[in-house]
């Protein structure tokens, strides 16, 4: 297996490096194992590393196919220990890109520690902009049956009701396998603890705007503090929400998945999409799930201030936000880079070995979900055995 993926990697490597805007791989052929691959989702994301003391990401340009248009390249460091991929936004970028990457002979994945570092929403009751949130749940909140709100009973309190079930609260009864995700929590906290040692950026904007969450029940006194480093899960969806019904079905949503144990307070559009392609590779022990950080800084806030509106918040307000997420990627990761590389020898090379639960709803990597009706029925609920939930959706759509 591996001698084979070396020859298929030094074949690949002769023809597709001279497309490579790049210097060409080290003479030794051997396939490239960065100890870390960031990865960004779209430029400023990925700028946020370039141009920076520590190392230099566009020593090399690696085209490989199936990247996407707008990225076409890896970027690595001259000795090849840290690698960044770009996936371009939402979700099907993201599976795409990653898929092209994980599956790619160039690359043994085997020990590459995974650090997804890009900039998100922020549920107000749970954190600041500029903030920096370390996942150990990421919950595909969208995947859900949607009723416009104006065709709606009056009794429903979201338009979004989970797939097979009749009401918002409910479990759901058709499952696709990537509703949620999780990571190494061990791990998580590790890369926490080494974020906390850098002196977050913040912005005077960001100040000023996040006076305006001050309210006297203190509901959003998070949002009123000056950026920290969190541990709090993520959602996932491809639809770029705002407003206090969203950010509160979709905070339902990530407790039903997660059986109770995620604590949604951010969102972004990819971090499921890259998830579903690790877990697939680590199932074929291309990479390891083990050792995968999910990190996002907070960009701007998911639902508007009191007395302001959903509108508002998304296309109108300037909240100041956004340079100090895309600064916190680096003042921050870069502290979880160095402690991943000082630590090589005593501790990363081996892994951290997660006392967790990691992986999907169906127990694709082995051991048992905290979340979800356990294997057996969510793999029943997905259609792969008997035909439960197919057969009531398919009386549904008549
Ligand atoms: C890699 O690409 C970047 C632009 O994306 C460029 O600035 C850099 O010089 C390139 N590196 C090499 C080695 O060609
Ligand atoms: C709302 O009321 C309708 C009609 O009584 C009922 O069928 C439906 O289940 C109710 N939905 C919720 C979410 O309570
Ligand atoms: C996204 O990933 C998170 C965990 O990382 C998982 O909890 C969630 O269900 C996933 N959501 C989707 C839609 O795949
Ligand atoms: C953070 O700022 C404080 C005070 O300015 C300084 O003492 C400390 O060294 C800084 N820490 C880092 C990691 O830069
Ligand atoms: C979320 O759950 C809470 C508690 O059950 C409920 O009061 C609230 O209406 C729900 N939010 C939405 C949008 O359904
Ligand atoms: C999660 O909740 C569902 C629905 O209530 C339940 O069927 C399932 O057994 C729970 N799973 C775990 C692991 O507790």
């Amino acid at each position: 297996m591996r001698l084979l993926q070396t020859l298929a990697a030094s074949f690949l490597l002769g023809s597709s490096l001279c497309g490579a805007t790049g210097t060409a791989h080290k003479a030794s052929r051997e396939p490239i194992a960065p100890k870390v691959f960031i990865v960004s989702m779209f430029e400023p994301e990925a700028e946020a590393w370039w141009n920076i003391p520590e190392f230099d990401l566009l020593a090399h340009n690696i085209t490989l196919p199936g990247l996407s248009p707008l990225y076409p390249d890896v970027h690595c460091t001259e000795d090849y220990e840290i690698c960044q991929l770009i996936t371009g936004e939402s979700e099907i970028n993201a599976a795409t890109t990653v898929t092209s990457v994980a599956f790619s002979p160039l690359f043994d994945l085997t020990r590459t520690y995974f650090f997804i570092a890009g900039i998100a929403g922020v549920s107000p009751k749970k954190a600041t902009t500029g903030s920096v949130t370390f996942a150990r749940y990421a919950v595909q909140v969208a995947l859900q049956y949607e009723i416009d709100i104006r065709e709606l009973d009056s009794n429903y309190s979201t338009g979004y009701i989970p797939q097979g079930a009749d009401y918002p609260d409910q479990y759901p009864t058709s499952i696709y396998g990537t509703e949620v995700f999780e990571v190494n929590a061990e791990l998580r906290t590790i890369a926490a603890d080494f974020a906390r040692k850098a002196n977050l950026s913040d912005s005077a904007t960001a100040q000023a705007y996040r006076k305006h969450y001050a309210t006297p029940s203190g509901k959003f006194k998070a949002a009123t503090l000056g950026p920290s480093v969190l541990e709090c899960d993520v959602a996932t969806s491809d639809v770029y929400y705002s407003g206090n019904i969203l950010g509160s079905a979709f905070e339902n949503t990530t407790k039903i998945l997660t059986n109770g144990t995620g604590d949604y307070c951010s969102t972004a559009q990819e971090d499921n999409a890259t998830l579903e392609v690790l877990l697939r590779s680590s199932a074929r022990k291309l990479t390891d799930f083990s050792r995968i950080i999910v990190m996002r800084t907070a960009s701007d806030f998911d639902r508007p201030y009191p007395g302001s509106s959903a509108v508002y918040n998304l296309l109108y307000a300037d909240q100041g936000g956004f340079s100090p997420a895309l600064e916190n990627i680096y003042v921050a990761g870069i502290k979880v880079i160095e402690g991943i590389l000082d630590g090589w020898h005593t501790t990363f090379s081996a892994g951290v070995e997660p006392t967790n639960y990691i992986g999907d709803i169906f127990g694709t990597l082995g051991g048992t979900p905290d979340f979800g009706p356990g294997r057996k029925q969510a793999l029943v609920d997905s259609g792969a055995f008997k035909k439960r939930s197919v057969s009531r959706r398919l009386s549904r759509r008549g």
